[in-house]
């Protein structure tokens, strides 16, 4: 599949989109706290989803279960939501969630500390999402694709942290991934050439320890293989004519 360009009506319906997610992921989480199950998290976030007419994409994606994705500690991504996974004080928690308006997606990651935290967890979370913003600072025309993923992985590695080589950002529009897929590392190429009209989602998934991932049983949780914590990142963005715009956060 060839890598799309949205028209600039394309763009203000996934504004839309990346802008009720962005409120979707503000209720949650105002909901994190030691006691809460996992699977709670999800009823709340499918139906602040479906409460703004939405729809979520990731329930049924490849038979996922659930609208989010609720990763705990060494937990990467696609973590499924439980009735007896209860969060406790100490844990962090990653949030991934998405969401169809008018036909277009939006997806965006958050992970949040549960009560307090160790110094150690937070400052893995805090440099995730700062290796979101390293690597769009290359996010403009004539930049190539590949210069934001070697920044988010140089960032995240001068932390002492690693990036996880086997899951991608990606492409998103009218479906939830599209080409061209966006490794959070250094590739031996530039990738292709940015235009506006590319709307990308771009999410740096950090392990504390090593970069190994394993899947569970469930075929879709993915943990890190020697136990570490790991947090996640991502925004859904839009390719402008002198940068980008993140369409999931607001001001
Ligand atoms: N942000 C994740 C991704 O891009 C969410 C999709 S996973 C699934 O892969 F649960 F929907 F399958
Ligand atoms: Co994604």
């Amino acid at each position: 599949m060839a890598v799309t360009i949205k028209s600039k009506k394309e763009i203000s319906l996934m504004r839309e989109a990346g802008k009720i997610l962005c409120d979707v992921h503000n209720q949650l989480a105002e909901i994190i706290r030691p006691g809460i199950s996992t699977l709670e998290i999800d009823q709340f976030g499918e139906k602040a989803i479906r409460a703004y007419g939405c729809i979520p994409n990731f329930l049924n994606y490849n038979g996922y279960p659930a609208s989010i994705c609720v990763s705990v500690n060494d937990e990467v991504v696609h973590g499924i939501p439980k009735r007896n996974r209860i969060l406790q004080e100490g844990d962090i928690v990653s949030l991934d969630a998405g969401l169809i308006y008018e036909g277009y997606h939006s997806d965006a990651a958050r992970t949040y500390g549960v009560g307090n935290i160790s110094k150690e967890a937070a400052h893995l979370i805090k440099v995730t999402k700062e290796s979101f913003f390293e690597g769009i600072k290359f996010a403009k025309p004539g930049n190539h694709l590949f210069d934001i993923s070697e920044a988010i992985q140089k960032h995240v590695e001068s932390n002492g942290y690693s990036i996880v080589r086997d899951l991608v950002g990606h492409g998103i529009g009218t479906h939830l991934h599209e080409d061209p897929q966006i490794p959070n590392f250094k590739e031996r190429r530039r990738g292709i050439k940015l235009r506006p009209g590319m709307t990308l989602a771009i999410e740096p998934m950090v392990n504390a320890g090593m970069f190994d991932v394993a899947w569970l049983d469930d075929d879709w949780t993915v943990v890190t293989e020697d136990g570490s914590l790991s947090a996640h990142y991502e925004n859904t963005i839009a390719i402008t004519e002198d940068g980008y715009e993140i369409l999931t956060l607001s001001e």
